[in-house]
């Protein structure tokens, strides 16, 4: 609209009806800069998030102007823009009346390991040694370097064990741009076997077979709930096609980053564990959702998955890669799909779960990253390479990610039996100086431990008694120098940052809770009833799970509150 032609179309019933739409207009420059940065893709509803990325990388951030302009182009209302691009971190909506954000941006990450590490000093540092007017500095979530921390963000480059001196040279010599590890490509991938068995299932494979070993494995879902993966197939499979497969690539759980490990390392044995999977289960296409927060992986993900189609392994636009925007609940399972279709990532109310109704509507197979790089080994090398680690009476092996007050902090491959003590052994014992105190098992979600509880394998069913679980093997070490009451703070503070506010029990719980945690003294009467009504009413696992490091600290720290 907004030209000669449309003159006169917005009357309605009686009277001289407007010339004009009411409401913002759409500015032709504006309007055709959008035109060419789409392109010729598709104006697809569920491509919405990927073009406000494009908006925003072209322009650093989202300007009114823009906004209207895309949902003219994508017809769209602008309500609907607006609450897509004003839902995830990433991107910055920038109003008529009101001044974009300077061209740099550094995120200071301040979830656990990185507050252990001194991230609130680094970040007032920053804020005053950088003129605000070219640099802004924000508080970021996790990023999943915690192995490193303190950590930053640079535009997209990350700096690890951050300080300011290495932001000053970072920025002097304008390096804002991931650097990309050195990984296994295909070719490398491919001569030690790679694709071989792929290749072999899809000509005269039998999916139910491939099942039966996933089941004699033991491999349950590595994202953080565990399930049993060849009953998920089985469930998927029951449901009439057409089928999706999406993968869960959003790592967002503090303390976590062995995703990152592998994809940065062996994507291909990921992309062909994905590729199997998605065989059976007879998946139409494979939708990839990454984390923003790693754009290494995306432009590894982006070449390889370019390589396996010219190898013309996967058909072209097989597998969809799609980029978050910087939102935790999206690693909700629903909460993804909802993102993947182009919206805000609000968790869907479950029956139906996604095995039935997933994208579009479709039954989708949702898994973790590690899930299927497990389910390419299982495959190639059978289902000993798991089910045959025996350690404390418990089978498999779990990759945990071990960050904090231990000497060389990292991802550890090691029996699913393991303790506490044989995960801080890995990695050399407690930094120096450090006696050991208290331990977060498996993302702030689990809560903390004390180290009384030393000898209780970590892995899925056997934590349930002490009232917390395994998730996601995020393991964060703290020592006696660091405060249980302050560590649970800085975990229910993460949960109030990224509560999608579809439910009051999350929204205001989390928000009252941080409010209640900051009192001298906790009413404990108080919180334990606002505990109660979060865990039971809530309608996903955030708000299920933000009060586990409250009453973690209530049962075990109690000197400390
Ligand atoms: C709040 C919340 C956040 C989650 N974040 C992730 C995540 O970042 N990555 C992930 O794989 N699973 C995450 N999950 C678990 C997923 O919902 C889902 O169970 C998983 O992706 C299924 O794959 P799997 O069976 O291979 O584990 C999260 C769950 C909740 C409740
Ligand atoms: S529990 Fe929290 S994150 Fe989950 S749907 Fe409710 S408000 Fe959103
Ligand atoms: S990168 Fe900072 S806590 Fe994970």
């Amino acid at each position: 609209m907004g030209k000669e032609a449309s003159k006169g179309v917005w009357k309605s019933g009686s009277g001289r009806g407007r010339v004009r739409p009411k409401g913002r207009q759409v500015e032709d420059l504006a309007w055709s800069q959008v035109q060419s940065l789409l392109g010729d893709q598709p104006r697809q509803r569920d491509l919405l998030i990927e073009f406000l990325h494009l908006i925003q990388d072209a322009y650093g951030h989202i300007s009114a102007v823009h906004m209207r302009a895309l949902a003219e182009e994508m017809r769209l209302s602008q309500a609907e823009i607006y609450e897509v691009a004003t839902f995830y971190a990433h991107f910055d909506v920038v109003k008529e009346d009101e001044t974009p954000p300077p061209a740099l941006t550094v995120r200071v990450c301040d979830s656990l390991s990185c507050e252990l590490a001194g991230a609130a000093d680094l970040q007032k540092a920053l804020e005053t040694g950088l003129d605000p007017a070219q640099v802004r500095v924000v508080r970021a979530p996790c990023m999943g370097r915690c192995d490193t921390a303190p950590v930053l963000e640079l535009g997209h480059f990350h700096i690890d064990h951050a300080t300011p001196e290495k932001v000053l040279a970072a920025i002097g010599a304008g390096h804002t741009h991931a650097d990309i590890p050195d990984y296994e490509g295909l070719a490398a991938y491919q001569n030690f076997g790679g694709y071989v068995r792929l290749l072999e299932l899809r000509a005269e494979g039998d999916w139910e077979a491939v099942q039966a070993q996933i089941k004699a494995s033991g491999l349950r879902g590595l994202g953080g709930a565990g399930f049993p993966s060849g009953t998920k197939w089985g469930f998927v499979r029951g449901n009439e096609g057409p089928r999706y497969l999406a993968v869960n690539g959003d790592e967002g759980e503090p303390g976590t980053f062995k995703d990152r490990y592998y994809l940065e390392r062996t994507p291909h044995l990921f992309l062909e564990g994905m590729l199997i999977a998605a065989w059976a289960v007879e998946a139409e296409t494979c939708f990839i959702y990454m984390r923003d927060e790693y754009p290494a992986v995306l432009q590894i993900l982006e070449a390889e998955i370019e390589a396996l189609e010219a190898a013309g392994l996967v058909a072209k636009g097989y597998i969809d890669l799609r980029r978050g925007a910087g939102a935790y609940i999206c690693g909700e399972e629903s909460a993804m799909i909802e993102s993947i279709e182009g919206k805000r990532g609000l968790p869907r109310h479950r029956p139906p779960f996604v095995a039935a109704v997933g994208i579009h509507n479709r039954p989708t197979l949702v898994h973790n990253v590690e899930t299927l790089l497990w389910v390419a080994r299982i495959v190639r090398e059978g289902p000993e390479c798991l089910n045959a680690v025996e350690h404390n009476g418990r089978r498999g092996l779990r990759s945990y990610s071990v960050s904090g007050r231990v000497k060389n902090p990292g991802v550890f491959l090691l029996p699913s039996g393991s303790t506490i003590t044989d995960i801080i052994a890995a990695c050399g014992g407690m930094l120096e100086g450090h006696r050991f105190k208290a331990y977060q098992p498996g993302g702030p979600s689990s809560g903390l431990l004390p180290a009384s509880i030393h000898d209780v394998p970590l892995d899925f069913d056997t934590l349930q008694p002490l009232g917390t679980f395994i998730g996601s093997a995020a393991v964060v070490v703290l020592s006696e120098q660091d405060s249980a009451r302050g560590a649970a703070l800085n975990m229910v503070r993460f949960f109030e940052d990224e509560s999608c506010g579809q439910c009051t029990p999350c929204r205001v719980g989390c928000e009252k809770a941080v409010k209640l945690m900051g009192a001298k003294s906790w009413d404990q009467s108080l919180l334990n009833e606002l505990t109660s009504a979060m865990t039971d009413t809530s309608i996903c696992g955030l708000g299920q799970a933000a009060p586990n490091p409250i009453k973690s600290v209530i049962k075990h720290f109690p000197e400390e509150i």
